[in-house]
């Protein structure tokens, strides 16, 4: 992990308050899918964890969605200015390659940590199935991106304006989707049901972070064999096994 001043190469609105960002930067080459930077955003103490959507041979991409005030003073930067990234940081997703099929399922900003991850299995030579969740219509991204990898794609939108009506759950049962090994990325309640259901594969995690490099412990979580031991989300994972600790 390296501390870098990467320069923006790219920065485009690609749904409702959704921004992707490429930023050229030499910590590219350590990157793997499921790992996340920590950017620092002028004027803000706490750096904000992203992660990473793509990566490319001396570039990354970032997708965002703007809810506060750190990702709006990003979405404002423009292609040519400096960011300062810290990363890769964190554990990603183990490449099962000896997989015949993978269901990656991604609810809302949980989606961008799964394309590149997508990439990966398609290289491997590894069916890849994608589902993704959305409010609605117009929070949509990366369908044609996912589709040009050549992975198959359902979406869900909770509104029905687009897709099957409902939840990912619900996108995987219409789709008539078998396949057991998964790889999720989402809000809680879509990994809590996803827990009913999948045994196999691994969850990305999200938590308020201050350090991002396990200094700190504000980032814990329960193991879910051992009530006294912690897991830090920054640093064993983001990215666990299913059933290694409590999602809560
Ligand atoms: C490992 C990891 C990967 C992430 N990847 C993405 C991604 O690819 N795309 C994306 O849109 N979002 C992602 N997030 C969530 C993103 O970090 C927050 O939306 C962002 O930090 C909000 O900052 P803000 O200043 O705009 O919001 P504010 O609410 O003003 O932030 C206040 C403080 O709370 C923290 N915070 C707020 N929401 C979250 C959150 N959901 N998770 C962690 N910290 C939060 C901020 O970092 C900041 O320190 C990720 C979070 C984690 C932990
Ligand atoms: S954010 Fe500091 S230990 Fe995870």
């Amino acid at each position: 992990m390296k501390c870098d001043n990467g320069t923006i190469l790219e920065q485009q609105q690609m749904a409702k308050d959704v921004y992707r960002m490429v930023i050229s930067s030499p910590i590219t080459s350590q990157m793997i899918p499921g790992q996340f930077v920590n950017i620092a955003v002028e004027g803000l103490t706490l750096r904000r964890p992203i992660s990473i959507c793509s990566i490319d041979e001396a570039s990354f991409t970032i997708i965002y969605k703007v809810v506060g005030e750190g990702t709006r003073r990003l979405s404002k930067m423009i292609a040519g200015q400096s960011v300062n990234v810290f990363g890769p940081l964190g554990h990603g997703y183990p490449i099962e390659a000896d997989r015949k099929a993978v269901l990656l399922i991604g609810g809302g900003c949980g989606v961008p940590p799964l394309y590149e991850l997508a990439k990966r299995y398609i290289k491997a030579g590894v069916h890849v199935d994608v589902v993704m969740g959305f409010d609605t219509a117009s929070s949509i991204f990366y369908e044609s991106e996912f589709q040009a990898l050549g992975a198959s794609v359902s979406i869900a939108t909770m509104d029905g304006s687009y897709g099957c009506k409902g939840t990912v759950t619900d996108a995987i049962q219409a789709a008539n989707i078998t396949t057991d090994f998964i790889c999720a990325c989402g809000p809680l309640p879509m990994l809590k049901a996803l827990e009913q259901r999948y045994t196999q594969g691994y969850f990305s995690l999200e938590s308020r972070m201050a350090c991002g490099m396990g200094a700190c412990m504000a980032c814990v979580a329960h193991d879910a064999k051992s009530a006294d031991m912690y897991h830090r989300i920054c640093k064993e994972g983001p990215v666990f096994p299913i059933g290694r600790v409590v999602l809560s």
